[in-house]
């Protein structure tokens, strides 16, 4: 009786994660998911070299450091130079380019499932976005951290 009990809550559990994830494609779930072994690959690389500017460690990715890159305001640039500027404070909100005031489909792809199709595209906007914003591409540990927020936003 008790390991119905047990089997039914495990269960349980494995119907909410399925649900939770549901709203992200599985085509989304499998770039992200192969973006993140790549960076988990470099960041260790990264992690071993000497240490430049940017972010480097060797410690698994997490959610809360990711929503934290998001959201940091570079001290040396006056003006909204984060990456909630354009995209704003919740990535599942349509943005607006800081400059040109055009709109930005949202960048969650729990609610815009052209998000995270296209693995260069990702490392190309990466990159554009990064050197705007830090005078540097990101770091693997940054884009790892990204990713696994991103990922975490239902
Ligand atoms: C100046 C405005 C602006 C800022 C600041 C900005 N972005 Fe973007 N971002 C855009 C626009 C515009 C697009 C949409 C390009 C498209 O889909 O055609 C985009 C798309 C992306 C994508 C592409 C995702 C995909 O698969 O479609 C990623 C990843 C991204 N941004 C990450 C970042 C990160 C990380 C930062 C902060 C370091 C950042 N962006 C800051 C304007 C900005």
């Amino acid at each position: 009786m008790k390991k119905a009990y047990v089997f039914l809550a495990l269960a349980g559990l494995l119907v909410c994660h399925a649900r939770a994830e549901s709203n992200i494609s599985e085509k989304q779930v499998e770039i992200m998911n192969k973006l993140l072994a790549t960076y988990t690959q470099q960041a260790k690389v990264e992690f071993k070299e000497e240490k430049g500017r940017g972010a480097v460690s060797d410690k698994p990715f997490t959610a809360a450091e990711g929503r934290r890159f998001y959201l940091v305001r570079r001290t040396w640039q006056s003006g909204d130079f984060t990456c909630s500027g354009c995209h704003t404070d919740d990535p599942k909100k349509v943005g607006q380019h800081i400059e040109t005031k055009a709109p930005i489909k949202p960048l969650a792809p729990s609610v815009n499932p052209d998000r995270f199709i296209d693995a260069q595209k990702v490392e190309a906007n990466f990159t554009s976005h990064c050197m705007d914003l830090h005078d540097r591409d990101c770091r693997a540990h940054e884009k790892g951290n990204l990713i696994t927020y991103l990922m975490s936003v239902k």
